[in-house]
């Protein structure tokens, strides 16, 4: 018989159906026996009226164990007293696909170690897979704009022979007689890209850091979002286009998962006006300032504390969660950001802050060969021919537009969509640097 979805169960009133799911609670009473079932689109209760001798249903329901994979045929009837959807399955079939050992390993108390190790226990609880139902959303709605602002979508390479962008944070992996390394991003590829004529450039991939954080806001492994783009006026043009970018995105969360988002998490989703507030650094200091908080080296960067109170302070002001920081000092970013013609000691760059959290860098790129190799130098890098920076040197030597982007951590921007506590609820299966497994 044709599956149907439980989700699709009160158009089904009368008639009998197959349903197959897990069995998520039993309540086995001598007179009466209920199995609550549970697939992607919800749960259903299944009340089996016990006979007397020779009910082999009720004894096959007997011996069901929470978890089991069950496929239920029988009549859906409405029964208003019952809690989930007014309605229930009067069973007359119930076949154990594949029963759950008894004594699941996780449960409601269980901490986050244990609950890692069982992440595909975890994840069959409606309000942890959520976050990946919104997942596709937001990337359906990147892509949707992408295309529609001329993008192509490239995927570039994550093994790389040279651990180029800082040399530090980088994996090194055994590739045959030679050492290779983890891509960190991918920056200098995307650039090349635009060398190559590719206009603007759009890629979702995995982006490898090692990084020794265990805070709540980062991974060793985690999915990039990046975008370049080639002939800007300025690096406000790359935030324009993110903030439409994520603009689109949230429309589409709120329309489609904004009910489920606030029903399990209590979290209202905003679709942010535009354009978002924008704030350089020394705006951002003066600020921050005015509100008392002043610690050593505000002038240079902003800290996960002072990105909270900054996001903060805006959002009291302006009723916005986003906040675009700009104009970093060039001691802070890397060498490839483009200095501003006021002050070289300024970058063209900004930070895009969501609920305190910074979720994405960006800047426009000092696309002028002889420029960005005095950059790198100024850095204490490598610039020459035959040095590791050699072949993204290469593609500043024969026409190179200005261009400017961002990348954007995926895992940031679902926790802070979800409320989620930590980075770890927000991926399907996490790293960090103690966790590998599964
Ligand atoms: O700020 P990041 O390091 O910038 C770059 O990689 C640049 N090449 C991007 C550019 O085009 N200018 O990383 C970009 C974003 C961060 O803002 C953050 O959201 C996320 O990636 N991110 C992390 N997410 C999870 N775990 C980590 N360890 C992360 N490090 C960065």
């Amino acid at each position: 018989m044709v599956r149907v979805l439980v989700g699709e169960l009160p158009s089904a009133i009368g008639r009998t159906v197959t349903v197959k799911g897990w069995v998520d609670t039993l309540r086995l009473q001598s007179r009466v026996q209920f199995v609550v079932v549970r697939d992607h689109t919800g749960a259903v209760q299944v009340t089996h009226r016990r006979g007397g001798e020779g009910d082999a249903l009720g004894e096959l329901l007997r011996g069901l164990t929470v978890e089991s994979a069950v496929v239920v045929t029988g009549r859906v009837v409405a029964n208003p007293v019952v809690k989930l959807g007014g309605l229930e399955i009067v069973p007359e079939r119930v076949e154990v696909v594949s029963a759950a050992e008894p004594g699941l390993p996780i449960g409601p108390g269980t901490g986050p170690e244990q609950r890692a190790n069982w992440r595909f226990l975890d994840v069959r609880r409606p309000e942890r897979r959520l976050v990946f139902e919104v997942q596709t959303t937001v990337e359906r709605a990147m892509r949707e704009v992408a295309a529609e602002q001329g993008c192509t979508e490239l995927h570039t390479p994550k093994l790389m022979g040279t651990a180029s962008e800082s040399g530090a944070e980088v994996f090194e992996v055994g590739y045959f007689d030679r050492k290779a390394y983890l891509a960190q991003s991918p920056q200098f590829y995307k650039q090349m890209a635009i060398a190559g004529g590719i206009d603007r450039v759009f890629e979702i991939g995995p982006v490898f850091r090692a990084e020794p954080s265990f805070t709540s806001r980062h991974a060793t492994e985690f999915t990039g979002v990046d975008v370049e783009l080639a002939w800007i006026d300025g690096v406000q043009d790359v935030m324009s286009f993110e903030e439409r970018m994520l603009h689109r995105v949230l429309e589409q969360v709120a329309e489609r998962h904004g009910e489920e988002i606030e029903r399990h998490r209590g979290v209202r989703v905003v679709v942010p006006e535009l354009p978002f507030p924008r704030l350089t650094m020394a705006e951002a200091v003066q600020k921050l300032r005015g509100a008392g908080w002043d610690p050593e080296g505000v002038r240079e960067d902003l800290d996960p504390e002072g990105e909270r109170l900054l996001s903060a302070l805006v959002q009291r002001e302006t009723g916005h969660e986003f906040v675009f920081v700009t104009g970093f000092p060039a001691s802070v970013r890397p060498f490839y950001h483009l200095r501003s013609a006021d002050d070289p000691a300024v970058t063209e760059s900004f930070d895009l802050l969501w609920k305190g959290v910074e979720i994405t860098t960006g800047a426009q790129r000092e696309h002028r060969h002889g420029r960005l190799v005095a950059q790198a130098r100024e850095k204490g890098m490598d610039a020459g021919p035959e040095g590791p920076l050699g072949r993204y040197l290469d593609c500043f030597r024969y026409g190179m537009p200005p261009h400017g982007g961002f990348g954007l951590g995926l895992a940031r921007l679902l926790m802070l969509a979800l409320g989620l506590p930590t980075i770890r609820d927000a991926v399907f299966l996490f790293r960090g640097p103690n966790r590998l497994e599964p």
